[in-house]
């Protein structure tokens, strides 16, 4: 196993990778002060992995409740939320009783949240189950549910207590989630580590192959650098607002095509190769490196053109970005591979060129 932690004062935590975590009640243990517990998890994760996790809080001396949701991005949403909160009142939990999320992202979002808010706030606990809530979503408290004008428009920052990756839950997950996850994976080399970036080139087919031993390098290393940008810009102020490669138009593309239709990874992807494209056009990046960075996503069986939605219907999709200041789009954009910059500079003619160019 190895433990990285999230520096945040008071609010640090530590970050444990490897095998079979999720079922080790020593792990779990320090961080339940409640003999009660709550279990937020879907429809899809729950017969995989509820069991090792109930039966490891059984050990703790913890009963725990779980609370089963629906499965998908369409369910990010009020109505779902408030079946956690309807669970967690009916059970009479209390403001220390720990919430523990089970699942991917979106779980982890929503449970993230709904955490944060009852009782203004109770003790959280992320379990993540796939490669992209492993690498990005359990790390760095950002929660939060879908509206239908903007993905991830209402949420709050909430740290988690204990994040636990537990490797051997990426045996189940599907190819295309796999694939979804490796985007913000290449996202960390892109954007401050080149040697990651090369690393990835050699040894993206061990990842594919899922080989416990890559699979534990990409997620400590992803984790490693998601834990110096969170330590340095908590409330992305600053240097944090470069996690966000290729999200904004990534964004418009889940939001313009319905949520679920793309998953989050895949939109990132494509969303990723128009900020590079644009990064080209503009003079920052060379047509090697745009080549390079397509040829990675498309060897990881990701979508590097996005859906034709057409550049205006992007940029309106892209004006509920939260990076927008005073009306401002503000995009991050390439340098040179493992090294992105903010800026509010670029016309939005230019952006809706880039946009063209790379839709079909
Ligand atoms: P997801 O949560 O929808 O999970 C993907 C699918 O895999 C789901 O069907 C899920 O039930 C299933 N699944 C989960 N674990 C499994 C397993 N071990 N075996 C088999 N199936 C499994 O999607 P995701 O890609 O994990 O997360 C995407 C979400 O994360 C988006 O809503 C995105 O906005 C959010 N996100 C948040 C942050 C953040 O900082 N908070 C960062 C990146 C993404
Ligand atoms: N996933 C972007 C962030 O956590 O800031």
């Amino acid at each position: 196993m190895q433990t990285l932690n999230v520096t945040l004062g008071e609010r640090s935590y530590p970050i444990h990778i490897g095998c079979g975590l999720l079922a080790d009640a020593a792990l779990l243990s320090p961080y339940l002060k409640q003999k009660k517990a709550v279990v937020v998890t879907n429809v899809t994760v729950a017969p995989l992995y509820l069991e090792a996790l109930l039966g490891a809080l059984a050990q703790s001396g913890v009963a725990a409740q779980p609370v089963i949701l629906p499965d998908g991005e369409q369910y990010k949403t009020w109505e779902t939320l408030n079946l956690i909160f309807d669970a967690l009142l009916g059970s009479h939990c209390e403001r220390s009783t720990t919430l523990i999320a089970l699942g991917g992202g979106v779980i982890g979002d929503m449970g993230g949240f709904a955490a944060a808010c009852y009782q203004r706030g109770m003790p959280f606990i992320q379990v993540p189950t796939t490669l992209l809530s492993q690498v990005d979503s359990s790390v760095g408290g950002k929660t939060a549910i879908n509206h239908p004008l903007g993905k991830n428009m209402i949420g709050a920052f909430y740290q988690p207590r204990l994040v636990l990756a537990d490797l051997s839950t990426l045996d189940t997950l599907p190819e295309r989630e796999l694939a979804a996850g490796l985007a913000e994976v290449i996202k960390y080399g892109l954007i401050r580590d080149p040697d990651f970036f090369v690393w990835l080139e050699n040894n993206l087919d061990a990842l594919i192959a899922r080989d416990k031993e890559a699979l534990a390098t990409a997620v400590a290393r992803s984790c490693a650098n998601k834990a110096e940008v969170v330590a340095a810009d908590e409330r992305e102020t600053g240097e944090r607002a470069l996690l966000n490669l290729g999200h904004t138009f990534g964004h418009a593309i889940e939001t313009g095509l319905g949520y679920g239709a793309w998953l989050h990874g895949e939109a990132v992807a494509a969303g990723t190769l128009i900020a590079a494209e644009l990064s080209a056009r503009l003079g920052w990046l060379t047509a090697g490196d745009v080549r390079r960075i397509e040829q990675l996503f498309v060897r990881a069986g990701l979508p590097v053109n996005a859906p034709k939605l057409g550049a205006a219907r992007y940029l309106e999709l892209m004006r509920h970005d939260k990076k927008v200041q005073d009306g401002k789009l503000r995009l991050v954009f390439l340098e040179q591979i493992g090294r992105a910059v903010v800026a509010d500079t670029v016309s939005e003619a230019d952006i809706a060129a880039a946009i063209e160019a790379r839709c079909t």
